[in-house]
């Protein structure tokens, strides 16, 4: 058996807690086959690149027959949006958008700040007569998840059901095994099922969520099918339930380890939309895109990539690459050259950006202001096993009082 490689460590448990390092490895090469014929991208120019090049897929269905088995059942005849190429891509993502802001929400994303506000400042409120907690188990998890059921539609006392459900389509993101994709269909197919029935129940009796938008709107470019539906609902449950966590999470540990940044956002509240925008460069909660793909050879660092073989993006290799940012280790808010790919770019940039953004602000000011003399407990904290959603499985902090 051969070395593991790079990326091969990348994947390993054991490097969850700091992949830099190896990252910065990867990008002394631009582009690398792996043995199994992937080709893993980690420079800036190199991924930016890629994201923008029409000939660059999402789409699981295009990659050569050897590789058939990276795609999931449910992606067989369509996937979401996410795992869907233009023109198709727009047209769904156009009628989901739609249902996203005005004029068929009441709210745009900027209009929620005091609802957002007030969940956080109810849950630091229960803080009062501890001084441990989890903020993964107690915040950064349980804020998200009560917004985007709220915009969705799915109840908020369902989500120890749901959550069931998206921990192992979680888990397979990156890596497959017969283990892991057994339990990935079988979530799949629950969680669809779940979908299903509400989707059904909203045809028949629609409120103002996003959900009974979806199942009754017949916008300019019609309606979703009902496949299209649920894998789009899932999408966002499982975009709404595991990359705001991470930020949260990998945001409040990023802080305590710059304690001066700790103390800027406690004395300057702006100062939280400097902060997050540079945890999304510095510590962005999806760190790479796996299983893309070409639909034809495209030529790249000079090396040739092949249609059809599997592609895998670094954003946060690319994020930390020295040639397109300065000092990239350092974490510096202040900084004024921070464009990143924490959100991604083109096509598929991120529907959730303006949402994400806004919760990491309020979670991440109310955590430096309210809680006194707030203190790690272990470092590094124990992570969870995703490689691409990367982030703290608990992060418990100690504090003196809640103010
Ligand atoms: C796409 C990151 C929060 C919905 C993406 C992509 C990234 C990303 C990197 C690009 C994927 C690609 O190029 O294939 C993040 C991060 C978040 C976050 C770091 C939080 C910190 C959210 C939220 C929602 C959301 C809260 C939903 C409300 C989506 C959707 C797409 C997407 C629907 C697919 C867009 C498309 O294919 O056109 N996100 N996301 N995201 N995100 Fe987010």
């Amino acid at each position: 058996m051969s070395a593991p490689s790079i990326f091969d460590r990348v994947l390993d448990f054991a490097n969850r807690a700091d992949p830099y390092p190896l990252y910065r490895q990867l990008r002394e090469q631009p582009v690398r086959r792996e043995a199994d014929g992937t080709f893993v991208v980690s420079t800036y120019r190199e991924v930016q690149a890629l994201l923008h090049d029409p000939r660059f897929s999402n789409d699981r269905r295009k990659l050569a027959s050897e590789y058939a088995g990276k795609i999931p059942p449910d992606e067989a005849s369509g996937g979401s949006f996410i795992r869907t190429d233009p023109p198709e891509h727009d047209r769904l993502r156009r009628i989901v958008t739609r249902q996203f802001g005005p004029p068929h929400r009441p709210t745009r994303i900027a209009d929620l700040e005091p609802d957002l506000e007030r969940i956080v400042t109810a849950l630091i409120d229960g803080f009062a007569d501890r001084h441990q907690v989890d903020i993964v188990a107690d915040l950064a998890y349980p804020f998200p998840v009560a917004v985007i059921c709220d915009l969705l539609g799915v109840p908020a006392e369902d989500e120890p059901r749901f959550r069931e459900w998206v921990d192992p389509i979680v888990d397979s993101i990156s890596q497959l095994t017969p283990d892991r994709v057994a339990k990935r269909d079988s979530a799949t197919r629950d969680l669809g099922a779940y979908l299903n029935g509400l989707a059904e129940q909203r045809r028949r009796n629609p409120g103002p969520d996003m959900l009974s938008g979806l199942v009754t709107d017949d916008g300019p470019e019609g309606r979703l099918d009902d496949q299209q539906l649920i894998s789009g609902l899932m999408l966002l449950l499982v975009a709404g339930h595991e990359t705001t966590v991470n930020l949260i999470a990998n945001g409040t540990l990023t802080l305590l380890r710059h304690p001066q940044w700790l103390e800027r956002l406690r004395q300057d509240p702006e100062s939280s939309i400097r902060v997050v925008e540079e945890l999304l460069r510095y510590e962005p909660s999806v760190q790479f895109l796996p299983d893309r793909t070409c639909v034809a050879d495209i030529e790249i660092a000079g090396m040739t990539v092949p249609k059809g073989a599997p592609l895998t993006l670094m954003l946060a290799a690319a994020n930390r690459d020295p040639a397109h940012v300065r000092d990239p280790d350092v974490f510096d808010p202040d900084r004024d050259d921070n464009e990143h790919l924490g959100f991604g770019s083109a096509t598929h940039y991120c529907f959730g950006a303006p949402l994400a953004r806004l919760e990491a602000q309020i979670a991440l000011t109310q955590i430096a202001q309210r809680l006194a003399d707030l203190r790690l407990v272990e470092d590094p904290p124990p992570y969870r096993p995703s490689p691409v959603l990367r982030g703290p499985i608990h992060l418990p902090v100690t504090y003196d009082k809640v103010k």
